[in-house]
Protein backbone atom coordinates (compact mmCIF):
# COMPACT_ATOMS: atom_id res chain seq x y z
CA UNK A 1 0.00 0.00 0.00
CA UNK A 2 1.43 3.56 -0.92
CA UNK A 3 0.47 6.66 0.85
CA UNK A 4 1.83 9.45 -0.86
CA UNK A 5 0.71 13.42 -1.39
CA UNK A 6 -1.39 13.15 -4.37
CA UNK A 7 -0.83 15.35 -7.47
CA UNK A 8 -2.01 16.03 -11.20
CA UNK A 9 -1.29 12.03 -12.10
CA UNK A 10 -4.10 11.09 -9.76
CA UNK A 11 -6.99 13.06 -11.59
CA UNK A 12 -8.41 10.05 -12.89
CA UNK A 13 -9.53 8.09 -8.88
CA UNK A 14 -11.60 11.91 -8.68
CA UNK A 15 -14.84 10.20 -9.81
CA UNK A 16 -14.01 6.89 -7.49
CA UNK A 17 -13.20 9.24 -4.71
CA UNK A 18 -16.51 10.82 -5.12
CA UNK A 19 -18.24 7.93 -5.42
CA UNK A 20 -17.32 6.24 -2.89
CA UNK A 21 -18.04 9.10 -0.38
CA UNK A 22 -21.40 9.37 -1.63
CA UNK A 23 -22.27 5.61 -1.60
CA UNK A 24 -20.63 5.57 2.04
CA UNK A 25 -22.99 8.63 3.27
CA UNK A 26 -25.86 6.85 2.03
CA UNK A 27 -24.91 3.34 3.89
CA UNK A 28 -24.37 5.61 7.21
CA UNK A 29 -27.78 7.35 6.72
CA UNK A 30 -26.12 10.31 7.83
CA UNK A 31 -25.30 13.51 6.29
CA UNK A 32 -22.45 14.67 4.39
CA UNK A 33 -21.23 17.44 2.43
CA UNK A 34 -21.01 16.07 -1.47
CA UNK A 35 -18.37 16.70 -3.46
CA UNK A 36 -17.87 16.51 -7.41
CA UNK A 37 -15.16 14.86 -9.59
CA UNK A 38 -14.13 18.70 -10.14
CA UNK A 39 -13.72 19.98 -6.58
CA UNK A 40 -11.51 16.48 -5.61
CA UNK A 41 -9.46 17.21 -8.50
CA UNK A 42 -8.53 20.67 -7.33
CA UNK A 43 -7.67 18.96 -4.14
CA UNK A 44 -5.65 16.61 -5.93
CA UNK A 45 -3.80 18.86 -7.87
CA UNK A 46 -2.59 21.70 -5.09
CA UNK A 47 -0.04 19.19 -2.85
CA UNK A 48 -2.93 18.91 0.22
CA UNK A 49 -4.31 16.08 -0.28
CA UNK A 50 -3.53 12.39 0.63
CA UNK A 51 -4.21 9.34 -1.67
CA UNK A 52 -3.96 5.56 -0.78
CA UNK A 53 -3.19 3.16 -3.67
CA UNK A 54 -2.73 -0.67 -3.87
CA UNK A 55 -1.01 -1.29 -6.59
CA UNK A 56 -3.56 1.10 -9.42
CA UNK A 57 -6.27 0.49 -7.41
CA UNK A 58 -7.85 3.21 -5.24
CA UNK A 59 -7.92 2.57 -1.55
CA UNK A 60 -8.21 5.52 0.51
CA UNK A 61 -8.21 9.88 0.31
CA UNK A 62 -8.03 12.97 2.96
CA UNK A 63 -7.42 16.72 1.80
CA UNK A 64 -6.26 19.64 3.45
CA UNK A 65 -8.35 22.78 3.44
CA UNK A 66 -7.10 26.40 4.71
CA UNK A 67 -9.67 28.46 6.26
CA UNK A 68 -9.42 31.56 7.60
CA UNK A 69 -6.16 33.16 5.43
CA UNK A 70 -4.04 30.11 7.85
CA UNK A 71 -5.36 30.82 11.12
CA UNK A 72 -7.26 27.16 10.38
CA UNK A 73 -7.30 24.14 8.70
CA UNK A 74 -9.43 21.31 8.52
CA UNK A 75 -8.76 17.73 7.51
CA UNK A 76 -11.66 16.93 5.52
CA UNK A 77 -13.21 13.98 3.34
CA UNK A 78 -11.66 11.08 4.79
CA UNK A 79 -13.08 8.31 2.74
CA UNK A 80 -11.72 4.59 2.94
CA UNK A 81 -12.96 2.49 0.29
CA UNK A 82 -14.87 -0.74 1.89
CA UNK A 83 -13.26 -3.58 0.44
CA UNK A 84 -9.95 -1.66 2.59
CA UNK A 85 -11.73 -1.14 5.56
CA UNK A 86 -10.71 -2.30 9.18
CA UNK A 87 -6.81 -2.80 8.55
CA UNK A 88 -5.88 0.38 10.02
CA UNK A 89 -5.55 2.09 6.72
CA UNK A 90 -7.86 5.25 7.91
CA UNK A 91 -5.43 5.93 11.00
CA UNK A 92 -2.26 5.75 8.86
CA UNK A 93 -3.94 8.19 6.07
CA UNK A 94 -5.29 10.49 8.72
CA UNK A 95 -1.71 10.58 10.47
CA UNK A 96 -0.14 11.33 7.23
CA UNK A 97 -2.77 14.37 6.64
CA UNK A 98 -2.15 15.31 10.19
CA UNK A 99 1.77 15.39 9.29
CA UNK A 100 1.06 17.68 6.42
CA UNK A 101 -1.08 19.91 7.65
CA UNK A 102 1.60 20.80 10.23
CA UNK A 103 4.52 20.83 8.12
CA UNK A 104 2.92 23.07 5.34
CA UNK A 105 0.82 24.99 8.27
CA UNK A 106 2.41 24.74 11.39
CA UNK A 107 0.85 27.86 13.03
CA UNK A 108 -2.69 26.97 11.95
CA UNK A 109 -5.07 25.30 14.18
CA UNK A 110 -6.39 22.15 12.44
CA UNK A 111 -9.74 21.02 13.08
CA UNK A 112 -12.96 18.49 11.49
CA UNK A 113 -16.79 18.14 11.58
CA UNK A 114 -17.69 15.18 12.14
CA UNK A 115 -20.67 12.39 13.26
CA UNK A 116 -18.37 9.32 12.31
CA UNK A 117 -17.27 7.22 15.67
CA UNK A 118 -13.92 6.05 13.69
CA UNK A 119 -12.99 9.60 12.76
CA UNK A 120 -13.67 11.06 16.36
CA UNK A 121 -11.30 8.20 17.83
CA UNK A 122 -8.51 9.07 15.25
CA UNK A 123 -9.00 12.76 15.94
CA UNK A 124 -8.61 12.22 20.11
CA UNK A 125 -5.19 9.85 19.18
CA UNK A 126 -3.96 12.47 17.25
CA UNK A 127 -4.09 15.31 20.48
CA UNK A 128 -7.74 16.69 19.25
CA UNK A 129 -10.39 17.81 21.55
CA UNK A 130 -14.22 18.28 21.54
CA UNK A 131 -15.39 22.00 21.10
CA UNK A 132 -18.03 24.33 20.41
CA UNK A 133 -19.10 25.03 16.89
CA UNK A 134 -17.66 28.84 18.21
CA UNK A 135 -13.92 27.55 18.66
CA UNK A 136 -14.28 26.96 14.72
CA UNK A 137 -13.30 29.19 11.74
CA UNK A 138 -16.11 31.47 11.05
CA UNK A 139 -15.00 31.54 7.60
CA UNK A 140 -18.66 31.64 5.80
CA UNK A 141 -17.12 29.35 2.98
CA UNK A 142 -16.27 26.21 5.40
CA UNK A 143 -20.37 26.70 6.76
CA UNK A 144 -21.45 26.43 2.90
CA UNK A 145 -19.79 23.12 2.56
CA UNK A 146 -23.02 22.05 4.88
CA UNK A 147 -25.72 23.04 2.59
CA UNK A 148 -25.43 19.87 0.60
CA UNK A 149 -25.75 17.99 3.65
CA UNK A 150 -29.37 16.70 4.61
CA UNK A 151 -29.14 17.68 8.48
CA UNK A 152 -28.39 21.78 7.14
CA UNK A 153 -31.21 23.06 8.45
CA UNK A 154 -30.50 22.37 12.04
CA UNK A 155 -27.40 23.73 11.65
CA UNK A 156 -29.19 27.06 10.34
CA UNK A 157 -32.20 26.67 13.13
CA UNK A 158 -29.05 26.77 15.75
CA UNK A 159 -27.58 29.69 14.08
CA UNK A 160 -25.06 27.53 13.29
CA UNK A 161 -24.16 26.97 17.40
CA UNK A 162 -24.41 23.31 16.85
CA UNK A 163 -25.57 20.49 14.15
CA UNK A 164 -25.07 16.53 14.64
CA UNK A 165 -21.52 16.92 13.92
CA UNK A 166 -19.33 17.06 16.95
CA UNK A 167 -16.46 20.05 16.39
CA UNK A 168 -12.85 18.83 17.36
CA UNK A 169 -9.88 21.07 17.28
CA UNK A 170 -6.12 20.92 17.26
CA UNK A 171 -4.26 23.33 19.40
CA UNK A 172 -0.87 23.51 18.25
CA UNK A 173 -0.20 26.15 20.78
CA UNK A 174 -1.91 24.23 23.83
CA UNK A 175 0.07 22.42 25.75
CA UNK A 176 -0.43 18.67 24.69
CA UNK A 177 0.37 15.31 26.64
CA UNK A 178 -0.66 13.18 23.33
CA UNK A 179 1.64 10.66 25.19
CA UNK A 180 -0.41 10.56 28.27
CA UNK A 181 -3.85 10.20 26.88
CA UNK A 182 -6.20 7.33 27.85
CA UNK A 183 -8.02 6.14 24.77
CA UNK A 184 -11.17 7.83 24.88
CA UNK A 185 -14.66 6.67 25.68
CA UNK A 186 -16.49 4.94 23.06
CA UNK A 187 -19.50 5.21 24.80
CA UNK A 188 -19.19 8.92 25.89
CA UNK A 189 -19.24 9.40 22.39
CA UNK A 190 -21.84 7.52 21.20
CA UNK A 191 -24.21 8.55 24.13
CA UNK A 192 -23.22 12.49 22.71
CA UNK A 193 -24.87 11.19 19.02
CA UNK A 194 -27.44 9.46 20.42
CA UNK A 195 -28.60 12.82 22.69
CA UNK A 196 -28.09 14.83 19.53
CA UNK A 197 -30.01 13.44 17.15
CA UNK A 198 -33.13 12.91 19.86
CA UNK A 199 -32.87 16.34 20.32
CA UNK A 200 -32.40 17.69 16.99
CA UNK A 201 -34.25 14.97 14.69
CA UNK A 202 -37.22 15.20 17.28
CA UNK A 203 -37.95 18.41 16.75
CA UNK A 204 -36.80 17.90 13.05
CA UNK A 205 -40.05 15.77 12.24
CA UNK A 206 -42.66 17.90 14.58
C1 LIG B 1 -14.57 5.73 8.80
C2 LIG B 1 -13.54 5.05 7.90
C3 LIG B 1 -12.70 6.13 7.25
C4 LIG B 1 -12.67 4.10 8.75
O1 LIG B 1 -11.69 3.50 7.89
P1 LIG B 1 -10.86 2.19 8.34
O2 LIG B 1 -9.67 2.10 7.48
O3 LIG B 1 -11.77 1.03 8.36
O4 LIG B 1 -10.45 2.59 9.82
P2 LIG B 1 -9.25 1.98 10.68
O5 LIG B 1 -9.17 0.49 10.39
O6 LIG B 1 -8.01 2.77 10.44
O7 LIG B 1 -9.76 2.21 12.15
C5 LIG B 1 -9.45 3.36 12.92
C6 LIG B 1 -10.18 3.31 14.24
O8 LIG B 1 -11.59 3.52 14.04
C7 LIG B 1 -12.33 2.42 14.52
N1 LIG B 1 -13.44 2.21 13.58
C8 LIG B 1 -13.35 1.90 12.27
N2 LIG B 1 -14.59 1.84 11.74
C9 LIG B 1 -15.46 2.15 12.74
C10 LIG B 1 -16.88 2.28 12.81
N3 LIG B 1 -17.66 2.09 11.75
N4 LIG B 1 -17.43 2.61 14.00
C11 LIG B 1 -16.66 2.82 15.08
N5 LIG B 1 -15.30 2.72 15.08
C12 LIG B 1 -14.73 2.38 13.92
C13 LIG B 1 -11.36 1.26 14.55
O9 LIG B 1 -11.75 0.28 15.47
C14 LIG B 1 -10.08 1.97 14.93
O10 LIG B 1 -10.10 2.27 16.32
P3 LIG B 1 -9.01 1.63 17.33
O11 LIG B 1 -7.71 2.30 16.97
O12 LIG B 1 -9.51 2.04 18.67
O13 LIG B 1 -9.01 0.18 17.05
C15 LIG B 1 -14.25 4.19 6.81
O14 LIG B 1 -15.13 3.29 7.42
C16 LIG B 1 -15.02 5.04 5.82
O15 LIG B 1 -14.46 5.47 4.81
N6 LIG B 1 -16.31 5.27 6.09
C17 LIG B 1 -17.16 6.09 5.26
C18 LIG B 1 -16.75 7.53 5.23
C19 LIG B 1 -16.76 8.19 6.58
O16 LIG B 1 -17.51 7.83 7.45
N7 LIG B 1 -15.89 9.19 6.66
C20 LIG B 1 -15.84 10.05 7.79
C21 LIG B 1 -16.68 11.24 7.49
S1 LIG B 1 -16.73 12.34 8.82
Amino acid sequence: MKIVIANETHFKYAQIICDTIAESAKVRGTGIAKRTPEYIQKRLQNGNAIIALDGDTFAGFCYIEVWGHEKFVANSGLIVHPDYRNQGLAKRIKKRVFELSREKFPNAKIFGITTGLAVMKMNYELGYKPVTFSELTDDPEFWKGCQTCKNFDILTRTERKMCLCTGMLYDPNAKSKIEERKKPNSKSFERLKSIKESLFLKKKSK
